[in-house]
C-alpha cells in the first residue's frame, strides 16, 4: 500500500492525512476479497525499514493502528473474518501488543478471508526467525537438518500454512517487492500500478483481477497444472 504521502504533499496536506485517507482502501479491499471467497489477504502496513521514517509519523501510524483495531474488530469479526498480525511484534508497544492478541484471540475461531497484516515486517526478518527456529530445532535434537525442506522452511515462516498468494498488488508506481514476502512470492503474479494508495478503488482493484486473469501460470513447467491458474 503504498502512495500515502504523496497523495497529501499533492494537496498540501502533511503525510499523515493521506495514511488516514488509506483506511478506507483497506476496508474497501477486505470487503471486495471476502466477498469475492478470497481465501486469504496480506497487506502490508508497516515495513522494519518504516521506523526510520520522522518520529511524529510513526507515532500517527501506530496510533492508527490502533485506532483501527479498536474500531474495526467487531465489523471483521462479524464477516467471519480471521485476521492476523505478522511482523516483528516485539517492537511494538506493549499496548498495541495486547491489543493485537487480543482481536486474534478473537477473530481465530472464524473461518472466512484469512486477513494478515504486516507491521513492523520484512522480508529478510521473516527468512532469518524462520532459520533461527530451526536452527533451535536442530540443536535440541527435535529435528534432523535433512529434514529441512521447502514444506518445513515454509511452515516456520510468517504465513505459516497459509497458501503462497497468487496476486501481489503494489500501488504507487515502484516496481519493486521492497522486502515483502520474499519466500512467498517466488511464483506470485506482479501487478504494478501508478495510482496512489488512498486513491485504489473498486475499480482499481477490479483492473488487477482482470490483469491477474490474463496470466498464464505455468510454475515453470511447459503447461499450467490443472489445479491453478485459477483466481486468487
Ligand atoms: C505507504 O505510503 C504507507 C506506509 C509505508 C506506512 P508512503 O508513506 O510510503 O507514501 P509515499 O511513498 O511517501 O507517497
Ligand atoms: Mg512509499
Amino acid at each position: 500500500m503504498d502512495g500515502n504521502g504523496r497523495w497529501a504533499e499533492a494537496r498540501g496536506e502533511p503525510r499523515t492525512a493521506g495514511h488516514r485517507a488509506g483506511i478506507e482502501p483497506v476496508r474497501m479491499c477486505i470487503r471486495e476479497f471476502a466477498r469475492r471467497d478470497v481465501r486469504a489477504l496480506t497487506l502490508f502496513a508497516f515495513s522494519s525499514e518504516n521506523w526510520r521514517r520522522p518520529e511524529s509519523e510513526v507515532a500517527t501510524l501506530m496510533a492508527l493502528f490502533f485506532d483501527a483495531l479498536d474500531r474495526e474488530v467487531d465489523e471483521l469479526h462479524a464477516n467471519g473474518v480471521r485476521l492476523r498480525i505478522i511482523g516483528d511484534r516485539r517492537t511494538l508497544s506493549v499496548r498495541l501488543q495486547q491489543r493485537i492478541s487480543e482481536a486474534e484471540a478473537r477473530t481465530a475461531p472464524n473461518t472466512g478471508l484469512m486477513l494478515q497484516v504486516a507491521v513492523s515486517y520484512g522480508g529478510h526478518w521473516d527468512i532469518l526467525e524462520a532459520a533461527r527456529n530451526l536452527a533451535r530445532k536442530v540443536a535440541s535434537g527435535a529435528l534432523r537438518p535433512e529434514e529441512i525442506d521447502a514444506a518445513a522452511f515454509s511452515s516456520e515462516l510468517q504465513l505459516g500454512g497459509l497458501p503462497d498468494p497468487d496476486l501481489f498488488i503494489r500501488t504507487g508506481g515502484e516496481r519493486r517487492i521492497s522486502n515483502f514476502l520474499l519466500w512467498n512470492l517466488a511464483y506470485a503474479e506482479l501487478h504494478f500500478t501508478d495510482v496512489l494508495w488512498p486513491d485504489f478503488g473498486i475499480a482499481e482493484l477490479e483492473a488487477a483481477l482482470a490483469d491477474f486473469e490474463t496470466r498464464q501460470r505455468r510454475f515453470g513447467m511447459v503447461r499450467a497444472p490443472r489445479a491453478a491458474g485459477g483466481r486468487p
